[in-house]
């Protein structure tokens, strides 16, 4: 029988892979998915207990997500009529390229660059020009200016998500200037880095900042992410692009209690950092990886051919890290989140053990 339109179509979306979430195993020491373990449970679940007994889950969220955004207003120190909220920044990816990308337009991006972006960019048919990164995992920023008046759009995730680069300030600052479309840059671990391009939304109003309250916040299971671009994007994101309630209750008030004791998460945003130096060190110090330097909660090591068998053996000991296979001209890529100190160290110990 003859396929009709929407069977046709069906068959072209299925055929794609869609984003690869990692293993759930229980009872492991998670180091997979830059989650953030350094920051304390008990801490968070205080928040979540207060809050709890003063939500009425019947409701709506009618005005919530107003609440939360001048919440992240005095967080960032930018005026709320320039914050966009969404259900995690995947959300807000989503919306922006369903809304503003097509076949038509192209978008400039890195080679790795953030999964989930790659398959919506992929599910939208969009096409993609990507540079690629060099041997050393740092990005040319001669080879992305020469490529800007071919694209509609830039997005970068800066640091970028799985190398840990973060272009110098001046050189991402030039970037945006020259770009004369869309530009996205997506700071998701900008808590852990040197520096942050968000005061360049003041001034330059095709420009979108991604942020999100799932890294350095620890709430990734809350789903809270917020943007920040001039006050004509927001109010046409927020009034028309948005859904009319798109976090839960408990995520608004939860983020806006985390908010408010900001200074907790920036103490164990300067702890994971200290990690990430102790991890680097120590996996250099095995003089059998090549390791990157990185300014977000992870760290990427290249293991070459044996990558998948440290792999299986730091399951085997109750260890998940990513592995990610070839980037570039590097086999044998993994990558390992910077968790809680103790967490850190068995997995430093687990792999020493199995070097011996
Ligand atoms: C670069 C980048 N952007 C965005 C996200 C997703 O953030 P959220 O949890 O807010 O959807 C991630 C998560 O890993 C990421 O690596």
């Amino acid at each position: 029988m003859k396929k009709n339109w929407f069977q046709k179509e069906l068959e072209k979306y299925s055929k794609l892979s869609g984003y690869k979430k990692p293993e759930k195993y229980s009872n492991m020491i998670k180091l997979d998915s830059n989650e953030n373990y350094a920051v304390s449970l008990e801490f968070l679940q205080k928040i979540i207990t207060e809050v709890k007994e003063n939500i009425d889950v019947r409701e709506y969220p009618l005005g919530g997500t107003e609440r939360l955004v001048q919440s992240i207003s005095k967080y960032i120190g930018l005026p709320k009529e320039m914050i966009g909220v969404g259900n995690g920044s995947d959300q807000i990816i989503d919306l922006i390229l369903s809304t503003f990308a097509s076949k038509e337009t192209k978008i400039l991006t890195s080679d790795p660059t953030f999964g989930f972006f790659e398959e919506r960019c992929k599910l939208y048919s969009i096409p993609t020009i990507k540079i690629q990164f060099n041997k050393n995992m740092t990005l040319d920023l001669e080879k992305f200016l020469l490529n800007t008046k071919k694209a509609d759009i830039l997005y970068l995730d800066m640091p970028n998500n799985p190398t840990g680069f973060q272009f110098q300030r001046k050189d991402l600052e030039k970037l945006i200037r020259e770009f004369n479309g869309l530009v996205i840059i997506d700071e998701a671990y900008v808590e852990f880095s040197d520096y942050s391009v968000i005061e360049m939304t003041k001034k330059i109003n095709n420009l979108i900042v991604l942020r999100t309250l799932s890294k350095s916040f620890g709430l990734a299971g809350l789903r809270v992410g917020y943007f920040v671009a001039n006050n004509k994007i927001i109010d046409t994101f927020t009034r028309v692009i948005q859904y009319p309630y798109p976090l839960n209750t408990l995520a608004i008030e939860v983020g806006i209690m985390a908010l408010r004791q900001s200074k907790h998460f920036t103490d164990v945003a300067e702890l994971v950092k200290k990690e990430r130096s102790r991890i680097i060190i120590n996996l250099q110090q095995m003089k059998i990886f090549e390791v990157f330097d990185s300014k977000a909660n992870f760290v990427l090591f290249t293991a070459g051919g044996s990558s998948q068998r440290i792999y299986k053996a730091l399951i085997e000991q109750g260890i998940s890290i990513k592995n990610l296979g070839t980037i570039g001209s590097h086999e044998g890529c993994l990558r390992v989140t910077v968790g809680s100190q103790d967490m850190n160290s068995r997995f430093l110990t687990a792999i020493r053990d199995l070097l011996n």
